[in-house]
């Protein structure tokens, strides 16, 4: 028996979002042993999908959500299938693929070992699990949380994603077949996202249907990592859409009475802290087993940190802020020096805008700063941290924790406008340790 909790697995989700941060890195840096050693990780990583794509026993088809670390199947009891696997996996290898093609690397290279998964089934994953996606996201499917089997907001709205970068990506591997079966299923994926808004609560809710495993807010952090993980850059469920604002300030603020820690609102030099985030305020589930109290983790804190790093830049971006009936109360929570109203809309050369735009980046140093806090001294990161004392809980060295972490300084770097020097470039050119 190994150390508890039992972890030693590579989840199909975690992997995808780990190397979706190896392909930022594989896309930011300029110096090319760097790229070279990013660019090897991934296609490794595509030959590792593809074989777990091809294990004997899959007992959902692609929505297998884990493996060994071996990469044979993991066959014991657990929720399957997990829907989103295959279309995270698919939107890192196509944006991967997409950077690879613009350094000038070789269609047939990405042919053969990313994309055409009928001729090299064995290597390349793309093409099949894009086709998974267009074939099962009306099917109920356990969420990223691996509790509830339902229609899940996050599962959604990432294949929605993968369905449209995959459209654009098969045309350019000369795969139009595939592209319009691909494109036949985005208008009906973008419809369904709006049976997630409850008017009345104002909130996205993480899934539609009962209520289970008393969730009685409906508020799920899960929801903010759709719209982190499957924003398509098209206009649909953007960061800065008001239902995400309000869905965000409801979701920040159920952890306050919940966390005993989130009293701490201060580092010791007298800094904010943000609000410690955990997966959804009733969660029991307390790193080693689901009959405790749950926990802040760092990966949905960082989350909140990004949330407003990318809502700083975007709305600085477009010079314009609206305000409406449903964004209100997060403008009001978060940037009330800005006293911004409903049905206004702030141009970038007013002072309420310049006001509201520094507590976004205000906030995201705060939400950053409560991940650091909790960081114990030797700088290793857990899956969760106490909601009472703040120490570390739950599996050692999480992965997805130290990625949410580079994807929450990227974006505030950008948020920041880098100062001059490009954050991402140079972290990316540190390379291979
Ligand atoms: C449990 C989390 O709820 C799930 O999202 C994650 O994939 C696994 N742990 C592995 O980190």
């Amino acid at each position: 028996m190994g150390q508890e909790p039992d972890y030693e697995y590579t989840w199909v989700r975690d992997t995808s979002l780990t190397f979706e941060v190896v392909k930022s890195l594989y896309a930011a840096a300029s110096k090319k042993p760097a790229r070279s050693f990013y660019e090897g990780l991934i296609f490794a990583y595509s030959d590792v999908r593809a074989h777990e794509q091809i294990e004997p026993g899959l007992q959902t088809g692609l929505g297998e959500p884990k493996f060994y670390l071996n990469n044979t199947i993991f066959t014991g009891p657990w929720g399957r299938p997990q829907n989103d696997g295959p279309a995270t996996s698919a939107i890192t290898l196509i944006e991967f693929a997409n950077a690879y093609l613009a350094n000038g690397g070789s269609v047939d290279t990405v042919r053969n070992k990313i994309y055409d998964s009928n001729a090299n089934p064995a290597s390349a994953p793309v093409m099949k699990d894009l086709l998974f996606v267009a074939s099962n996201w009306t099917y109920p499917s356990f969420g990223i949380w691996e509790e509830v089997e339902a229609d899940h907001f996050y599962d959604r709205l990432v294949q929605r994603k993968a369905l449209v970068l995959g459209a654009a990506f098969a045309k350019k591997m000369g795969d139009s077949a595939t592209a319009s079966t691909l494109s036949s299923q985005i208008s009906a994926i973008t419809a369904s996202l709006d049976d997630f808004w409850d008017p009345n609560r104002k909130i996205i809710v993480y899934e539609y249907g009962p209520v289970y495993r008393g969730k009685t807010s409906y508020l799920d952090s899960a929801v903010l990592l759709g719209i982190q993980h499957g924003y398509a850059d098209d206009g649909v469920y953007a960061p800065t859409n008001e239902r995400v604002l309000s869905t965000a300030v409801r979701l920040a603020t159920s952890f306050i009475d919940v966390y005993p820690i989130a009293n701490t609102t201060q580092d010791a030099a007298g800094r904010t802290l943000g609000i410690p985030v955990g997966r959804y305020p009733e969660d029991t589930y307390n790193g080693v087993a689901t009959t405790g109290l749950g926990n802040p983790w760092y990966l949905t804190t960082a989350t909140m940190a990004q949330l407003m790093y990318t809502l700083a830049c975007d709305f600085s971006g477009a010079g314009s802020l609206p305000v409406t009936s449903v964004s209100e109360s997060f403008w009001s929570y978060f940037a009330p020096g800005a006293n911004l109203k409903a049905g206004k809309t702030y141009g970038s050369k007013d002072a309420a805008f310049k006001t509201a735009i520094a507590a976004l980046q205000g906030w995201g140093d705060a939400f950053m700063r409560t991940v650091m806090y909790y960081t114990p001294t030797d700088g290793h990161l857990s899956e969760e941290f106490d909601r009472a004392t703040g120490a570390p809980m739950g599996a050692a060295d999480l992965t997805w924790s130290y990625a949410s972490l580079l994807t929450a300084a990227m974006a505030r770097a950008e948020a920041m406008g880098n100062k001059g020097k490009n954050f991402d470039m140079q972290v990316a050119n540190l390379g291979p340790a």
